[in-house]
């Protein structure tokens, strides 16, 4: 996995290419389980054979969005062009508040730099949805937030969405992911972004 990096070739023909998933999220905290479980997700995706690209902590800590100034960070650039280039979009965000956080939240806005696109916003994109909180309740409404943010972008929300509680032991002390449902959930989302993501122009 690249982090932060454009890794589609588009000088390759479109039946050699194979599909690009770009993972947003995770949080300002070091070693946050929200961008594990999003790496553990793109992990999956590349076992599969896509390709991946993963945008968290310092590359989605944007300036505010601000639709009427046209000058964008070398992040936010790199972070659009990413998008446009994605096959499919894997969106990680914690629970605050009983709702997506504002760092990802804001990296999202900036997907109206694509308003005029030939592919408008993430149009006929798979979405994937992977949400963290100490709770369920926040996990679970999160998770629709994001279901709900998907439309607004015309991508399509895959079947399942990952809720994580993380007050249950989800991870071992080196970081590694210990339960297995949650470890079957995000294979079983790599497997619905592949399976619907299809290369751009193919549809
Ligand atoms: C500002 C803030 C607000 C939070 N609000 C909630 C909340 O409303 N409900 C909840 O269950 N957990 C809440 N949490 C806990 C986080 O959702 C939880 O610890 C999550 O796993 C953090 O993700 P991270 O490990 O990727 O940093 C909050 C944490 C912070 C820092």
């Amino acid at each position: 996995m690249t982090a932060g990096s454009t890794m589609t070739d588009r000088k390759a023909p479109e039946t050699e290419r194979q599909p690009l998933v770009v993972g947003l999220g995770g949080t300002l905290r070091a070693d946050s389980s929200t961008e594990r479980a999003l790496r553990h997700c793109l992990y999956a995706v590349e076992r599969r054979g896509g390709r991946t690209a993963l945008f968290s902590g310092e590359q989605i800590n944007l300036p505010m969005y601000n639709p009427q100034d046209p000058v964008r960070t070398p992040e936010a650039v790199a972070l659009v062009e990413a998008l446009r280039a994605a096959d499919a979009v894997i969106v990680g965000s914690p629970g605050y508040h009983g709702a997506i956080s504002g760092l990802v939240k804001n990296a999202l806005d900036y997907v109206e730099d694509m308003r005029t696109d030939p592919t408008v916003y993430l149009d006929n994109k798979p979405w994937g949805c992977i949400t963290c909180a100490y709770g369920w309740q926040a996990a679970v409404g999160t998770l629709g937030q994001l279901r709900g943010i998907g439309h607004a972008l015309r991508a399509w929300p895959t079947p399942i969405g990952v809720a994580i509680n993380s007050a249950d032991k989800i991870w071992d002390d080196a970081g590694v992911l210990i339960d297995t449902g949650v470890q079957g959930q995000l294979e079983l989302l790599a497997v619905q972004v592949l399976t619907s993501a299809k290369p751009i122009g193919t549809i």
